[in-house]
């Protein structure tokens, strides 16, 4: 695979990257005057600029007003304050859509999406392409030379709104794609065994996209998941080349929205084609931990750049959101410290949806940098407290975080292929069962990454396969020599059961592991609900067990009672000279998963801090950057050595983290 990123030389900014969407286009001119002395005064310097102003560029078909634009760029320049200028593709013109309403995009019950949201734009249009690609040119020609626009932000959030579409364009569309990936109808009638209710094709002109609400053919499903992802990709990847041509030495990236569930497109296996990896994270309301969300976040980050480059944080929100049921407002310090976790994580940036709270409009009651009582809040005080910090950071900029211990494979595909369809257990998530992975070494504070199956697997000590239900071939192999060099693999539940056409691997699950771990399930046995069972050495859980039988592996513990009682629950083999390969066959909780975690990896420094303390490393080749991020109510005393930058004191031996706040300490390597 070929890595486009562009190295730190050109990031967009000399220092760390801070700033926000700024939507000028909202507000009177008198109060742009007061965005640039607030931004200026915040040490705001980039802003990405545009995103939603296609009707307001071109008023009408074919005839484009700048005027109001190219104040702004003007202003903007004068303060010394970069562009990162977005295409305003995400929302077409009310003209557009009123002249193409055929562009509006179809919902799998052949809903048409009415007018009056955003991304409301069918991918394979060719209609839509046309003209977005017109007002994308027009704006690369008009600004891309000015000196302080120095990325490209194309679109906004690709797919949100728009990630599956089932309009006849788009069928023709799919079943052009599945033509080049399958060549002949017999490949693919056998790839998604359509003599099931005999549905075998005669033709691909008799391919439907999985439409309307009963059972669809998982194969089918998960192919039109790949190829809505792959038909977004294209759209960016046209607006790209148009930028290149234009700009060829500007980075071009899009906004992802990599959380803890499966991607609504598949973005790890776009990420190759950013310069810069860009994301936007919200915390979600409830959520016990929103930290380590943020940690699950920035851990997967870091696999979509390069040997682990910085990345950046293109949006978060400086208190409450306006989408939820109830939109919690964030608790005092909590902006500065989600800030500077995703910082801590390998974003080189914090950027902010928005840079000063709308009047009008679907997001009115939106946090933003600039809150509507105005800059005497504590919101905006934070702000300008982050802005501080952030400068005091420079020195951080590129430097990388060092290799983690623990590796979680993660995939798109596979998330998809569970979600989908009918399962045993149809209350088991994806997201939930490796974020739970993730948190059990999360509170042991160990450093992770959450990896994709073709990423480099050498160098972790443990690599979890949580729920990775489909798997192909070549993942398995990259799994089993991660082991026979000496790894600890540990494979759950629910992982390797299907192949790559979403078709099940047959003679006990998970075929695609079963040899590796000298273990295999004969029956799946998932709990009702409110059930829960116990094992031999006093962990618990819920929603799933199974009946395990052994080959060649040992037994670590055995279900305790009930119709599993003395089954072994979890196993371990061993691989090679040092290697090793465990199943876990059940739905642990998180204690017995935090248990579990700590008896994989080897002992560290980092796992005896107090509790509530995130301790993040970065390095660079002179320097370690320590920041300790202290999540909880008390004021705790660290170990460290070098000098607290946040409040520039030499620290030799105890370090006192106020409740709530981040420290960070430089040191030499
Ligand atoms: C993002 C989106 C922004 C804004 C924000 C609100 O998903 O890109 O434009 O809507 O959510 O949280």
């Amino acid at each position: 695979m070929t890595w486009s990123h562009v190295d730190n030389a050109s990031w967009p900014t000399s220092g760390l990257s801070y700033g926000a969407d700024y939507n000028p286009e909202q507000w009177d001119k008198d109060v742009w005057k007061d965005d640039v002395r607030l931004m200026t005064q915040a040490g705001v310097n980039i802003v990405s600029l545009g995103i939603f102003s296609w009707g307001l560029i071109e008023v009408a078909d074919g005839e484009f007003d700048w005027d109001w634009m190219d104040e702004i760029v003007d202003l903007l320049a004068d303060n010394g304050i970069a562009i990162d200028l977005a295409t305003p593709t995400a929302a077409p013109p009310s003209w557009l859509l009123a002249s193409h309403p055929e562009i509006r995009p179809v919902d799998h019950d052949m809903q048409q999406h009415w007018p009056g949201a955003r991304l409301g734009w069918c991918p394979s249009s060719p209609v839509f392409r046309t003209y977005a690609l017109r007002v994308v040119r027009a704006l690369a020609d008009r600004y891309g030379h000015r000196d302080h626009v120095v990325m490209w932000h194309v679109s906004n959030e690709l797919g949100g709104g728009n990630g599956r579409c089932y309009c006849d364009t788009s069928a023709a569309a799919f079943r052009d794609w599945l033509e080049r990936r399958y060549g002949t109808l017999d490949a693919l009638n056998k790839a998604w065994g359509t003599a099931f209710w005999g549905h075998t094709y005669r033709d691909f002109a008799h391919i439907v996209p999985p439409r309307g609400n009963d059972a669809k053919n998982p194969s089918l499903v998960l192919d039109f998941d790949r190829f809505s992802s792959d038909e977004l990709l294209a759209h960016y990847l046209a607006e790209r080349e148009v930028l290149k041509n234009v700009t060829p030495e500007l980075p071009v990236t899009t906004n992802f929205m990599v959380g803890a569930e499966p991607d609504v497109v598949d973005y790890p296996r776009w990420a190759r084609h950013m310069d810069i990896v860009a994301n936007d994270h919200y915390t979600r309301s409830p959520d016990p931990l929103p930290e380590q969300d943020i940690a699950f976040s920035g851990d997967r980050m870091r696999a979509m750049t390069t040997q682990r480059r910085p990345w950046m944080l293109m949006e978060h929100s400086t208190s409450a959101v306006n989408w939820q049921p109830r939109n919690r407002a964030k608790t005092p310090g909590e902006l500065i410290r989600n800030s500077l976790s995703h910082v801590g994580h390998g974003s080189d940036g914090v950027l902010f949806f928005q840079w000063r709270a709308s009047r009008a409009g679907a997001e009115q009651f939106h946090s933003a940098m600039v809150p509507h009582v105005g800059e005497d809040t504590d919101v905006h005080r934070d702000v300008r407290k982050l802005g501080r910090y952030l400068q005091r950071l420079a020195p951080v900029m590129g430097s990388r975080t060092p290799q983690a211990r623990v590796g979680i494979l993660f995939d798109d595909e596979a998330g998809w292929a569970m979600a989908k369809g009918v399962k045993p257990n149809n209350h088991l998530a994806y997201g939930r069962i490796v974020r739970d992975w993730h948190c059990a070494f999360w509170r042991l504070n160990e450093s992770i990454e959450v990896l994709l199956p073709w990423s480099d697997f050498t160098g972790y000590e443990v690599l979890v396969v949580p729920g990775l239900f489909l798997s192909d071939d070549e993942t398995a192999a990259r799994v089993r020599t991660f082991a026979e060099a000496g790894g600890t693999v540990v494979v759950s539940f629910f992982s390797g059961i299907v192949d790559e056409h979403n078709q099940v691997r047959l003679g006990g699950y998970p075929g695609a592991f079963r040899e590796l771990l000298g273990a295999w399930c004969e029956e799946f046995r998932p709990l009702q609900e409110g059930e829960t069972f116990t094992l031999d050495n006093g962990w618990s859980g819920a929603e799933w067990a199974e009946l395990v039988r052994v080959g060649d592996a040992e037994v670590i513990a055995r279900y305790s009672g009930g119709h599993l009682g003395g089954h072994p629950a979890i196993t371990s083999r061993p691989v090679g000279a040092a290697g090793r390969a465990v199943y876990v066959s059940a739905a642990l909780d998180s204690d017995a998963l935090l248990a579990l975690a700590r008896s994989l990896v080897s002992p560290s420094e980092a796992a005896n801090v107090p509790s509530g303390v995130e301790v993040l490393v970065r390095r660079s080749d002179e320097e370690t950057f320590t920041f300790f991020v202290n999540h909880g109510g008390h004021d705790v005393v660290v170990r460290a050595q070098g000098l607290e930058m946040l409040t520039d004191v030499s620290v030799s031996g105890g370090l006192q983290i106020p409740a709530g706040e981040v420290r960070v300490v430089r040191s030499g390597t």
